[in-house]
């Protein structure tokens, strides 16, 4: 069975062909960062007009990559929320416009479904139950995942997400946007013990997560001791950084033991992250859990995790396809 996912609810037009729920075929996705790059974020009317312009070429390119025609497909899969509305609008109405004009069946997927899942694209998936944390530049979210469709929220940001506050931290350092890879490639060279940043929430029980005091933290750090830049500016970014992985995982960890799941998933942005990625495989080792990580092209936006997730909603829900529309503010 062949999906074709269609993701455009931020700042990234994407596409792919998948096999079945598990196997890409193609995997196409433009980037829109040098348009919002200037403007230190996603300008939503940019990010529907550049859209519209790239929709039908990603789909165009990964039909081709993929070797077939629409005739081909068995199910469309189409990101209708949470996002931008008018970058939804897009492609869902390309979505609906192929599907009404090929009669192949669409299905609306949440775009945090399809972090959770991306895993199931890699050789090494978990099997249900585990626990799943997602983070992007918009959510930072527990979830226990049960089954296909059956998620529980188990905690979730207070404030910003923690893909947000690398996004605004990097923009106080003068770094550009988005600002998760630079800050993480910056890190590398800098110390994680050199300044203490606080660790929110970490003193309850609670697996809520807050991050709008660290980023305010940085920018006291920068007001004391003047814009960081060389050495200084490594270790600003190591021990950030450092503040974040250790708060994600240990929530991870608690949350697991909490809940009694002994698999735990990455999904999302933040979750290309190397510190978080290798703290996390030292705290799950140490705790005798697995880890399952997807590769970094899986973890940022990609219309692959939309049609692994439309595909199974389809498999294992009811379709109601004449009611797919944008629902912005969609928790899962
Ligand atoms: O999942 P995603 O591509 O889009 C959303 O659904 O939001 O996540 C984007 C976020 C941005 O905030 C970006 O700074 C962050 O992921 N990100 C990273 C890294 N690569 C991307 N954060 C930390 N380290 C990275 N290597
Ligand atoms: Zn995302």
């Amino acid at each position: 069975m062949l999906t074709l996912g269609i993701e455009t609810s931020c700042d990234e037009t994407a596409a792919a062909v998948v096999r079945d729920g598990r196997q890409i075929l193609s995997d196409v996705v433009y980037s829109q960062i040098e348009i919002h790059r200037q403007w230190g974020g996603v300008v939503p009317e940019l990010a529907s007009r550049n859209h519209l312009i790239q929709v039908i070429p990603v789909i165009e390119h990964a039909l081709g990559k993929a070797n077939i025609s629409l005739k081909d497909l068995n199910l469309i899969a189409v990101t209708s929320g949470p996002g931008l509305i008018g970058a939804l609008f897009v492609g869902l109405q390309v979505a609906k416009s192929i599907a009404a004009a090929s009669g192949v069946p669409c299905v609306g997927v949440n775009h945090l479904e399809g972090h959770l899942l991306a895993i199931l694209l890699t050789d090494h998936a978990p099997a249900f139950p585990f626990l799943g944390l997602v983070v992007s530049g918009g959510h930072t979210t527990l979830y226990s995942a049960q089954d296909f469709g059956v998620y529980h929220r188990l905690g979730t940001t207070r404030d910003d997400a923690a893909g947000e506050a690398y996004d605004k931290v990097a923009r106080l350092l003068g770094l550009p946007y988005p600002g998760g890879l630079p800050i993480d490639q910056l890190a590398r060279t800098g110390n994680p013990q050199a300044i203490r940043f606080p660790r929110a929430m970490s003193a309850d029980n609670s697996l809520e997560f807050s991050f709008s005091g660290l980023k305010t933290s940085v920018l006291q750090h920068i007001q004391k001791y003047g814009a960081p830049s060389g050495e200084h500016l490594a270790d600003v970014c190591a021990s950030f950084q450092e503040a974040v992985a250790d708060s994600l995982t240990k929530k991870m960890i608690a949350a697991a033991r909490q809940f009694k799941l002994t698999r735990l998933v990455l999904g999302g942005g933040v979750s290309a992250n190397s510190r978080l990625r290798g703290l996390a495989q030292e705290r799950c080792a140490a705790s005798g859990f697995e880890l399952f990580v997807p590769p970094v092209s899986l973890c940022t936006d990609n219309g692959a995790m939309i049609a692994a997730a439309g595909y199974q909603a389809y498999r294992h829900r009811a379709l109601r396809e004449n009611q797919i529309s944008a629902q912005p503010a969609w928790r899962l």
